[in-house]
């Protein structure tokens, strides 16, 4: 567990984001087999397809063969921890039961995202046999 580095490649890529309408920046890296993916919040004029930094990071992991999520860091430049939205939570859940910690201008909090969502996959649909493989 590197959390230093990854909090700085995290801090990086916020540097990308592209908020100009929440003006609300904001950086994660998503880490799988031993790989480091980054993201940044990508919003659009229209609101709702706004990309949240996690998801953009998610989705460069699993392009790239990672489908067993160990590790996520977000920042933000806020006094509070931010915290993943519902639907990133639901999102990370198909690719692991990672540890999320969540770090602001001052300090920070580590959470297992099963704590942030429990019974995430409990439910209607059954999961595919191997979420974790790699792609055939
Ligand atoms: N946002 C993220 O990218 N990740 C989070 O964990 C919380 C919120 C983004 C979405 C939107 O572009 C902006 O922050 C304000 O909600």
């Amino acid at each position: 567990m590197d959390w230093d580095a990854w909090t700085q490649q995290a801090w990086q890529a916020r540097e990308r984001a592209y908020a100009p309408y929440s003006k609300f920046s904001v950086g994660a890296v998503v880490v799988g087999g031993g790989r480091v993916f980054a993201g940044a919040n990508i919003e659009n004029l229209s609101y709702g397809l706004t990309l949240c930094a996690e998801r953009v990071a998610l989705g460069s992991a699993v392009v790239a063969g990672e489908r067993r999520i160990e590790a996520v860091v977000v920042v933000a430049d806020t006094d509070e921890p931010i915290s993943p939205c519902g639907a990133c939570r639901q999102v990370l859940a198909e690719f692991g039961d990672p540890l999320i910690r969540l770090v602001n201008r001052s300090g920070h909090l580590e959470f297992r995202l099963s704590e942030l969502l429990p019974r995430a996959k409990a439910g209607i649909l059954s999961p595919p046999p191997s979420p974790g493989s790699a792609p055939a």
